[in-house]
């Protein structure tokens, strides 16, 4: 695992959007898996200043979002849509028909999940997965827990990550409970990964996760397993390793 320890947000935001911008740019039809959360909005940021730069072209990128809050229409503001479309999407000349999110109006869950692994699959797999890391070491939304799930699944939110994105929403009542993520199949497939993390709250979870030891209640530690893994972090999230 290589390890870019930054001076701040800022410079962990360029730095992984320049990681984003090489792939595009050595491959303008990549499959890239996006995430969301508060830590890659900075990236998405200096990509946004790329384009416009004429620096980067989107027309033929391909992306799977990682989850998607379940109950949550794209209609809605705090969804995972509204939030890629909001903060990536609009500002760049990527075509709608290639962004996949999971529908967390779905009202079948079981096949929306075995759907979104099958157009994963057949696209290709992801070619590079960004990824952000919860307080409790979650990725996407994989949970700690006893057995991890392999494939696309509804999960329960953990307390910790409904109190964590509560600062997202009005009340901490209006938290979804459940969402649909993907499981570590498709992360762990994925041909290079840049993980983000910033800020002091995520010490003790990057710490976790580059232990040397995979524990199924750190999800995030499972990729010290993988073999193109870059974790892209300020200096208070790697404060402690
Ligand atoms: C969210 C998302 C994850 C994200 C993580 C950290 O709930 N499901 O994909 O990486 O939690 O979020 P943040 O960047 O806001 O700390």
């Amino acid at each position: 695992m290589r390890i870019y320890i930054e001076e701040n947000y800022e410079a962990m935001s360029k730095k992984a959007a320049l990681l984003v911008a090489s792939q595009v740019i050595i491959n303008p039809k990549s499959i890239l898996g996006l995430a969301t959360g508060g830590t890659p909005l900075g990236m998405y940021n200096c990509l946004v200043e790329m384009f416009h730069d004429g620096e980067l072209d989107f027309s033929e990128i391909k992306t799977f979002n990682l989850d998607e809050y379940y109950g949550l229409s794209k209609e809605d503001d705090q969804s995972y849509y509204g939030y890629m479309n909001e903060n990536f999407f609009k500002h760049i000349n990527i075509l709608k028909e290639n962004t996949d999110i999971p529908n967390g109006k779905a009202e079948d869950v079981l096949k929306e999940c075995e759907a979104y692994d099958e157009k994963i699959k057949v696209s290709g797999g992801i070619d590079l997965q960004i990824l952000g890391i919860g307080s409790n070491g979650h990725i996407g939304f994989n949970e700690p827990a006893d057995k991890l799930n392999v494939k696309t699944h509804l999960v329960n939110l953990s307390q910790k990550t409904i109190s964590d994105n509560s600062r997202f929403f009005a009340n901490k009542e209006d938290v979804p409970k459940q969402a649909i993520s993907v499981g570590l199949e498709t992360i762990m497939k994925s041909k290079k990964i840049i993980m983000l993390a910033s800020g002091k709250s995520k010490a003790e979870a990057i710490k976790a996760m580059v232990s040397g030891y995979v524990d199924t209640h750190i999800p995030a530690s499972i990729l010290q397993t993988h073999s193109d893994v870059v974790l892209v972090v300020d200096k208070e999230a790697a404060s402690l390793i």
